[in-house]
């Protein structure tokens, strides 16, 4: 773990480019639909919070560009990589800063949406989150969240598929997080103050290839040594695991889901 981010479970920077990248290549087409569908244009400022790799800041950049982006995360190790995409993508009109999502942002204009995926399930103060990220938001704008439920699955069954879910699933929750996040964030949302449920749905994606199914090894390879850590399996298991997941990836017979998102649309009322 980066040292300025320990509170988060998973790897930064250079080792998590490939995951990264993977992920971007499954989710960004419903994400880029999802966005399309919901943001009213023309909209001026848009902002994405823990925005990673800046993947869906760069695409947010040329699709509306008109528009001022701003890529937020909290770790330097990301943003370096965020400038080298932004280089490379030439996209002229995305600023990305270094930012604590539960601290109140300063500097920041408010945006007429705030976008934000995959993030949820890495915190535990969701009212510290949802109250910056709607602090961050004009009056009557959006909030776009896209995150996950558990689990992995695929066809036929396989047992070390079934074991990586269990133990994924009993490492966040020892650690307070709610990685299968729809169920309590669709109870959550309904409950918010200050919020309407404009409008809501859900993707499925499917994995077709080696390198989208490779999602399930890399996934569980970063979780490799928390789980010893917290004596939840040996690394002997740990390693088996990943074997046995690189041989689904690998298989043509399995089918592959990944994750289910759902994608919520938050109107600032
Ligand atoms: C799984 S990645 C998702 C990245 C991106 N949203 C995407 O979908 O590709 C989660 C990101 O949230 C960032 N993050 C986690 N906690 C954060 C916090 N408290 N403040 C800002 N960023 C945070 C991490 O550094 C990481 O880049």
């Amino acid at each position: 773990m980066d040292s300025q981010t320990p509170s988060y479970l998973l790897h930064v920077g250079d080792a998590d480019r490939e995951r990264l990248e993977v992920l971007a290549n499954i989710y960004n087409p419903g994400s880029q639909d999802f966005l399309r569908r919901q943001l009213a244009i023309p909209v001026s400022t848009l902002i994405d919070l823990g925005c990673g790799h800046g993947q869906m800041t760069c695409w947010m950049a040329k699709e509306f560009s008109q528009a001022r982006v701003f890529g937020l995360d909290h770790s330097d190790e990301q943003l370096a990589i965020c400038e080298q995409n932004q280089v490379a993508q030439d996209v002229p009109n995305v600023t990305f800063l270094r930012h604590d999502v539960l601290a109140p942002a300063q500097g920041i204009p408010e945006a007429d949406a705030v976008y934000c995926r995959y993030v949820l399930l890495h915190l535990r103060e969701w009212d510290t989150f949802f109250s910056n990220a709607l602090a961050l938001c004009k009056p009557g704008g959006s909030l776009l969240i896209e995150e996950p439920g558990f689990p992995f699955f695929c066809y036929p069954r396989h047992e070390a598929l079934d074991r990586a879910n269990i133990l994924g699933q009993t490492l966040t929750s020892r650690m307070g997080l709610r990685f299968d996040c729809i169920d309590p964030l669709w109870g959550y949302v309904h409950a918010l103050e200050g919020v309407r449920v404009k409008d809501y749905s859900f993707s499925q994606p499917i994995l077709t290839t080696r390198y989208q199914k490779s999602l399930l090894w890399r996934s569980f390879a970063q979780i490799h040594q928390p789980l010893i850590s917290m004596g939840l399996c040996t690394v002997q298991e740990a390693d088996s695991i990943i074997g046995q997941l690189a041989y689904i990836g690998s298989d043509p017979l399995h089918v592959v889901g990944t994750l289910r998102m759902v994608q919520l649309h938050l109107e600032k009322v």
